[in-house]
């Protein structure tokens, strides 16, 4: 039952279309898993909007409807797709290329994927060296590229209701923010003189939220982490989020480290090494690529240990983290952990996690939620104008929060924050798990 704040959100009505800008493996295997789940071929395992539930009210309440029951979430048989890749390959070809899912379920699925073909897309080899795109635009400036991806958008647009864009993207090389990035104003300033500091990433980004449109970050890359790109977002009521879905290896540690702090165990190492052979895998491969991801693997330990704050346990960490291309794995990347860790008198124990995961399954649902909950932000008076949504850190390796506050990593955390915002913005009470009430 919505509160009296829930009735506030506009409803989810009509259709919601989805631009993806890549549509390699990730992309592909979103869209397939979509219109195969709204076939009955298979289920939407992974993802909270669609098979999670929600707790409201008190334990002895007996009141917990699924997630998307709760909240007014498109529903899957109103998502549009499309999007932007530098190959022009259709959706079937590209989700064949990228050998994520089986060859029956694409081919129970081959018109529909066949039906979706990329856009053109505003690429430079500069900031993805591995990559040699052939189907990109061509323009006078940054400027006018920015206006293209414009125009792509109002035309998707006029024939949906909603539009969310989202980055699926491969990662661009490491930049750090500039002065060009401080303000609209300098932005745009920087988009006509073709300031080498704005990556595609950035243009697309761009041109979404001068339209109004939320964007989420799927990558490692700056793109809407960037004082500009906020500022845009609160102007016009285009909810931002990202950065890097949090899928396999960065999902483990963000659950085992906050167990080890709960109990107060000491680290003394972490190791983390990855194959994997898919598209990603030969970008990253790639130093300058290499290092967007490593920073953004490597933040976690940090902010959920707390090394200041507890420098006998965690002051002395060897915390490194390696990705290595090896072809046959393909999307089955292999993600390999060694752990030390002492107890009590600082005697040591060791822990081994081998993670033989999926890539783009894990990441797939995770994608499909964020663009349904990126919407559900732009038609809810709470959240709509607040710029960057950090409920959704939930999702990410590399949260974006407020300038200057610390992000949350604690997978535990971000879990009862995006919970309790779902309750927020329909007024139920929120759940702090004191429970005293039930020993009155
Ligand atoms: N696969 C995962 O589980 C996972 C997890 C976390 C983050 N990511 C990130 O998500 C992104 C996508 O991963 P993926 O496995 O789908 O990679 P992928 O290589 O299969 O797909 C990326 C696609 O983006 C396209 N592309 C590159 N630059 C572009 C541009 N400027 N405009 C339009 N298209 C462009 C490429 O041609 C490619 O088809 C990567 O940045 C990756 O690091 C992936």
């Amino acid at each position: 039952m919505a509160g009296e704040k829930g009735s506030a959100i506009q409803p989810a009505k009509g259709k919601l279309g989805v631009m993806t800008v890549g549509m390699g493996a990730v992309a592909t295997t979103l869209i397939a898993g979509v219109e195969a789940v709204r076939k009955g071929l298979a289920k939407p395992i992974g993802s909270v909007t669609q098979m999670g539930t929600i707790r409201l009210g008190k334990r002895t309440d007996n009141r917990t409807p699924l997630v998307k029951e709760f909240v007014p979430l498109a529903d899957l048989n109103d998502v549009v797709f499309t999007g932007w890749d530098i190959f022009p390959e259709d959706m079937y070809g590209a989700a064949s290329h990228a050998a994520v899912l089986d060859k029956d379920h694409l081919t129970s699925i081959k018109p529909f994927l066949e039906s979706i073909k990329p856009m053109p897309a505003v690429f430079d080899q500069y900031y993805v060296k591995r990559l040699h795109g052939t189907h990109v635009k061509q323009g006078k400036s940054k400027c006018d590229l920015a206006q293209q991806v414009r125009s792509d958008i109002q035309k998707f647009k006029s024939q949906v209701d909603r539009v969310v864009v989202i980055w699926c993207g491969s990662t661009e090389i490491f930049l750090e923010p500039t002065a060009v990035h401080q303000s609209v104003e300098a932005f745009e300033k920087g988009l006509v003189e073709n300031d080498p500091a704005i990556a595609p990433s950035q243009i697309y980004a761009y041109a979404a939220l001068k339209e109004g449109v939320p964007f989420a970050n799927g990558a490692p890359n700056l793109t809407v982490d960037l004082p500009c790109m906020i500022e845009l977002s609160r102007q016009n009521g285009a909810p931002i989020c990202g950065k890097d879905f949090k899928t396999g290896q960065t999902l483990i540690k963000t659950v085992l480290s906050p167990a080890f702090k709960a109990r107060m165990l000491g680290v003394s190492g972490w190791y983390s090494t990855n194959i994997l052979g898919n598209r990603d895998g030969e970008v990253l491969d790639d130093p300058e690529s290499f290092k967007t991801k490593e920073e953004s693997k490597l933040g976690v330990l940090d902010y959920i240990l707390q090394p200041e704050k507890y420098p006998d346990l965690y002051g002395n960490i060897y915390h490194k983290v390696r990705i290595n291309y090896y072809p046959p794995r393909g999307d089955n990347k292999e993600g390999w952990d060694n752990i030390d860790i002492f107890g009590w008198l600082g005697y040591p124990m060791q822990i081994k996690v081998d993670f033989l995961c999926r890539d783009s399954i894990l990441a797939a649902p995770i994608a499909l939620d964020l663009v349904l909950f990126l919407d559900l932000a732009q038609r809810t008076p709470a959240l709509r104008n607040i710029g960057i949504q950090e409920w959704l850190s939930f999702y990410f390796k590399s949260p974006q929060s407020a300038p200057g506050l610390y992000p949350e990593h604690d997978l535990f955390i971000q879990s009862m924050k995006l919970k309790n915002t779902l309750r927020h913005i329909m007024g139920e009470e929120l759940i702090t798990h004191l429970g005293l009430e039930y020993y009155d």
